[in-house]
C-alpha cells in the first residue's frame, strides 16, 4: 500500500521515521510533498522516500493518505484536491479539525480518519488516540493503528473523545515538563547544582512512570511503597493535597478539554 503525506512537517517525519523503522512500509511505499519543497529535500533523501511534484500528484499516486500539515492549512488544502480524494482513506493529525468538516473539504466519499497524537511521538513515544468517520472500515482502523503504533501507543475512541484526548495526552505533555521544572527548581532551592537538579528530576518523572507500565501496579500503591509512615515523602504528600495538587490537573485537563471543544466548533 502507498502512503500519501500531503505536509512534510515534524509530525509528518516523525510518522514515517517510525513506520520505516518498524518496518511496515517500504521507503518506495511512501511519497510526500510539502509547500516548500527545498525545506523537504534532504529529509526525502535521507529516508530514501519519494517526492510528489505537487499535492494532487500525491493523492493520485497513494492510497492512504496523511494530512500533516497545520490545521489551518488543512481545510483549503483538502479542497484543493479533493476530486483526487474519491474514495481513498485520509488520515487527518490536524489538531481540533473535526470530522464533519474533514469530510466536507475532502468529499462524501472519502473514508475519514481523524487522530490526535502528542508530541513524544517525535521520539517514538507518543500517545495517539483516533476516531473514525461514517465511511471508514475496520481495514481503515487497521492502517491507523500500523501508523501511530510506529510511534508509541494507539487507541480508538468515539470522536466525542478526543476533547477530552487532547486535554490529557495532547496538552499533557506541557504539563509534565512544567512539573519537572518545579521539581528540579525545589532541588536547586535546597542547594542542588542545576544540572544535576534537572537530570535527578527528568530521571525521577521516566523512572515513575516506567515502574507504572513495568509492574502493572496502581499508582496510588506505587506511591504507599514510597511513603513511609512518619517519613519525609509524607511530610510532602501533605502539602500536596492541601495545596489541591491532585484537584489543580483535573481541573487543567478540564479547561483544556473544554478549550479543544470550542476550538472544534470554529
Ligand atoms: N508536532 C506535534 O507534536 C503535534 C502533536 C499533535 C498534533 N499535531 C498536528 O500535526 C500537524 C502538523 O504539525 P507539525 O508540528 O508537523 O507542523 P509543521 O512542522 O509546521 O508541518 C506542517 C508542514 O505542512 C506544510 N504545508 C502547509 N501547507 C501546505 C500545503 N498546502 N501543501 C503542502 N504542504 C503544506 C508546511 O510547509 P511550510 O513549512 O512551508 O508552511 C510544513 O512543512 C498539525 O495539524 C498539528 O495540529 C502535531
Amino acid at each position: 500500500m502507498t502512503f500519501g503525506f500531503l505536509g512534510f512537517g515534524k509530525m509528518a517525519s516523525a510518522l514515517i521515521e517510525g513506520m520505516l523503522n518498524a518496518g511496515c512500509c517500504r521507503p518506495d511505499d511512501i511519497v510526500v510533498v510539502n509547500r516548500h519543497p527545498e525545506s523537504a529535500v534532504e529529509d526525502v533523501e535521507k529516508l530514501g522516500i519519494r517526492y510528489g511534484t505537487s499535492p494532487r500528484a500525491v493523492v493520485d499516486q497513494a492510497e492512504a493518505i496523511v494530512l500533516g500539515t497545520k490545521p489551518a492549512d488543512s481545510l483549503q488544502l483538502l479542497k484543493d484536491v479533493r476530486q483526487y480524494l474519491d474514495g481513498k482513506l485520509l488520515i487527518s493529525v490536524a489538531a481540533g479539525v473535526n470530522i464533519d468538516r474533514l469530510q466536507e473539504a475532502a468529499g462524501h466519499r472519502t473514508r475519514v480518519i481523524r487522530a490526535m497524537p502528542n508530541t513524544p511521538s517525535l521520539i517514538g513515544k507518543g500517545a495517539t488516540a483516533y476516531a473514525l468517520g461514517d465511511h471508514a472500515t475496520v481495514a481503515d482502523a487497521e492502517i491507523a493503528e500500523k501508523v501511530f503504533s510506529a510511534v508509541g501507543i494507539v487507541y480508538r475512541v468515539r470522536e466525542s473523545a478526543l476533547d477530552a484526548v487532547t486535554g490529557l495526552s495532547g496538552s499533557g505533555p506541557a504539563y509534565v515538563f512544567t512539573f519537572v521544572e518545579a521539581l528540579a527548581d525545589g532541588g536547586v532551592m535546597m542547594g542542588l547544582p542545576r544540572e544535576v537538579a534537572l537530570e535527578l528530576a527528568v530521571q525521577t518523572v521516566f523512572g515513575s512512570a516506567l515502574m507504572i507500565r513495568e509492574t502493572g501496579k496502581h499508582p496510588a500503591e506505587l506511591r504507599e511503597m514510597v511513603a513511609s509512615p512518619g517519613g519525609t515523602t509524607m511530610a510532602a504528600i501533605e502539602i500536596l493535597e492541601a495545596r489541591g495538587l491532585r484537584h489543580t490537573i483535573m481541573s487543567a485537563v478540564r479547561a483544556a478539554s473544554e478549550r479543544a471543544r470550542e476550538l472544534g466548533r470554529g
